[in-house]
């Protein structure tokens, strides 16, 4: 993607981040969320181009923004976007780290449409690429990625969402003498920090969201890191719902060119609270300062961006 492009992509996410930090802490996940969710509208169709929301809040009849099949911008470039407008909900509401807003930009027809169900994932950054796999067992893949990393087992860290369907997982990687790093929500943070160096998250496993399946993989697509899915239907219905648009193979392994095709896709993310990858909002002297993070498959760059946005009377300070 062009660099003018993603400026321009990058100001969405900003504002979306702006909108939904003001509900950081208040204990309402449905006001952040739709905060977040208006804001990134509202600057998407700011925008000179045809945008076309591929992942984003759900479908036509239950979403009125943001949702799948839904035309942005004033016309213009192609473009189809995957989007969470707030990923971490619950994180965001109760002030817990790793709330982001999270975009994937890509060429029309690029990313791969990823049905509202759970997706198995298994991600790690650059040095493991080809060296861990989603069928393996989670010893076999954590000695890998010992060894890739140049560490002892007993260092490599495993990112994993507290789930009770977890439960054997994290005994497998305990057993392997690995360690857990257990998280609330957002693994779509989960799955990129293993690409980002002092997170401390060395390989993310088990499953989540089949979207954030497609935003974590533009983004490792991007830095050069390893992922690959495998859709989890959790009934028969969902299944049934997920046959009507499949692309692919609804029971294989979802390798990182069938969920990203194309070598020109994007991943933006922007901090609403503070956490390891990118700070939260902060407000100081009417200057509203943003922390995100933009991984550009087009010219392999990652870019950690601070915005600071003046109010009307305020001032910017390098402290
Ligand atoms: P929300 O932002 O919609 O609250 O989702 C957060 C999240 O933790 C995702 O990061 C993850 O993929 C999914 O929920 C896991 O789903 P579940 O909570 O059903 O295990």
């Amino acid at each position: 993607m062009q660099p003018a492009r993603i400026m321009e992509i990058l100001n969405v996410a900003e504002i979306a981040a702006i909108a939904c930090a003001d509900w950081s802490g208040k204990g309402d996940k449905v006001a952040a969320d739709q905060a977040a969710t208006t804001a990134m509208r509202n600057a998407f169709n700011d925008i000179e181009f045809s945008g076309r929301i591929v992942i984003g809040e759900g479908e036509r009849d239950e979403a009125p923004m943001l949702y799948i099949g839904e035309e942005l911008g004033r016309g213009g470039e192609e473009i189809d976007i995957a989007v969470d407008p707030l990923e971490g909900t619950n994180l965001c509401a109760y002030n817990k780290p790793n709330a982001l807003t999270t975009i994937a930009i890509a060429p029309k027809g690029a990313l791969l449409f990823a049905p509202d169900t759970y997706m198995q994932k298994i991600a790690a950054g650059p040095a493991c690429v080809g060296k861990v796999h989603i069928d393996n067992t989670p010893e076999e893949n954590v000695r890998a990625v010992a060894e890739a990393l140049g560490k002892d087992v007993s260092d490599v860290n495993v990112c994993i969402l507290d789930r009770d369907r977890h439960k054997d997982l994290i005994q497998g990687v305990r057993d392997a003498g690995a360690r857990v790093r257990l998280i609330d929500d957002g693994d779509v943070f989960g799955a990129i920090a293993t690409a980002v160096p002092g997170t401390g998250i060395d390989l993310y496993m088990g499953s989540g969201g089949a979207p954030e399946g497609v935003l974590a993989c533009t983004g490792l697509k991007a830095i050069g890191g390893t992922f690959m899915g495998r859709f989890r239907f959790r009934s028969d219905d969902e299944r049934a719902r997920a046959e009507k648009t499949a692309e692919v193979d609804l029971d294989g392994v979802l390798t990182m060119d069938m969920l990203v095709r194309s070598d020109d896709a994007a991943f933006l993310a922007c901090g609403v609270t503070d956490g390891e990858m990118v700070s939260g909002v902060s407000k100081a002297d009417g200057c509203v300062t943003t922390e995100s993070v933009v991984m550009n498959a087009a010219d392999k760059t990652v870019r950690f961006i601070k915005t600071c946005r003046r109010g009307e009377n305020g001032v910017v300070r390098f402290h």
